[in-house]
């Protein structure tokens, strides 16, 4: 179905639960979360009938987030039952990769398609700070697992942090010569509760261009270091690729050049809201509703899709009043 603004949402980013086993620092308050009521979240039987009217009105990739999506125990029947449902074209999930050594065979048979697994850095001190209780080795291998299962992609995402991350920016971006993995670099959004993160947090995309050439200059052509190249239409990343890297390098600036222009997605939270917008406050529940109801209130969610969000920085956050783990990112 079409917007308003002539945009057609093919893409639906679930997330399943609020709750994670991390606590990163740009994502949720230290104390974890005040967990909502059990009779407040979204059933099963009612995300399931969410995918059913999404695939109806002709939206075929499902995105499952979290929080972490991997702590909720039946994943992977959850992943299966999805498989299930007509229509459904791709399923994906969005992981901090900590139990996907646990899970990424069973995740495959069920049929995902794709992960994305977010790394801030390979550094395991600042790994421990930045998500507050992670280690890296979990989630390097949980990584390692992923790409053992030949997933149609497995792609990094690494939130850009002034001052915390950027000095590695060389380092992480060439994993795309080591491994089969795009990795994606992505500006910093200032949500609800700013976390510890001032204007020097802010990272622009362009810093990983420039960051990248100045790496490699010597060894290729200057213009021919890191390159644009095609790909999916349906990303947010632009992408690039260094010169004799296996995989790609994406960026992801929703600040400093927003893409709400081909924005083609919708987000279910996880307590039964359908989020139109990542950045505005508008939700619309269909909690408790009929697979009849749910349809008419997927289409006013899409048309009451804006044209797009107002402009992000430290000053001026996100209209969302949420933390990203009560979106799902
Ligand atoms: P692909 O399907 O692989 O392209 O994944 P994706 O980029 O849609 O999903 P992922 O969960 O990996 O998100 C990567 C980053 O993009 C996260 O920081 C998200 O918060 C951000 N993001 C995803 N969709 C949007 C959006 O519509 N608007 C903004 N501003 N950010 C988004
Ligand atoms: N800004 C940018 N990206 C964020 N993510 C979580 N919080 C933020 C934020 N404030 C990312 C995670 C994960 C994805 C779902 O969103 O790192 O990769
Ligand atoms: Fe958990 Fe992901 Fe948020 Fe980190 S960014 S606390 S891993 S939901």
């Amino acid at each position: 179905m079409k917007d308003n603004f002539n945009r057609e949402i093919r893409y639906i980013r679930i997330s399943l639960t609020e709750l994670c086993n991390f606590r990163c620092r740009y994502c949720m308050p230290e104390e974890g979360i005040c967990k909502k009521r059990h009779e407040d979240m979204m059933t099963e039987e009612e995300m399931l009938s969410a995918v059913k009217v999404a695939t109806r009105l002709g939206i075929n990739k499902i995105r499952l987030t979290g929080g972490e999506p991997l702590v909720k125990k039946n994943i992977v029947d959850i992943v299966s039952k999805i498989r299930e449902i007509d229509g459904v074209d791709e399923i994906c999930l969005t992981t901090n990769g900590s139990y996907l050594s646990k899970y990424a065979k069973d995740l495959k048979v069920a049929g995902l398609d794709r992960i994305n697994i977010s790394l801030d850095t390979l550094d395991k001190d600042k790994f421990r700070y930045i998500t507050r209780i992670g280690n890296l080795d979990d989630t390097l291998e949980g990584i390692d697992a992923a790409l053992k299962e030949n997933f149609k992609k497995v792609k990094i995402n690494t939130v850009l942090i002034g001052g915390f991350n950027d000095d590695e920016i060389v380092d992480i971006a060439s994993l795309t010569f080591k491994q089969n993995t795009d990795v994606r670099f992505i500006e910093l959004m200032p949500m609800y509760d700013g976390g510890d993160f001032g204007k020097e947090a802010f990272v622009p995309y362009s810093k990983v261009i420039d960051k990248i050439k100045e790496a490699y200059k010597g060894k290729y052509d200057d213009d021919k270091i890191i390159e644009k190249v095609s790909g999916d239409n349906s990303s947010v990343a632009k992408l690039y690729k260094i010169s004799g890297a296996k995989a790609c390098i994406g960026l992801i600036s929703p600040v400093s050049n927003h893409f709400c222009a081909e924005c083609n997605r919708i987000r279910l939270t996880a307590d039964g809201k359908l989020k139109p917008c990542l950045h505005s406050s508008c939700e619309i529940s269909i909690k408790g509703l009929s697979e009849a109801e749910m349809i008419e209130k997927f289409r006013e969610a899409i048309l009451s899709k804006p044209e797009k969000h107002d402009v992000l920085s430290y000053k001026s956050r996100s209209k969302a009043r949420r933390n990203m783990n009560e979106i799902g990112g």
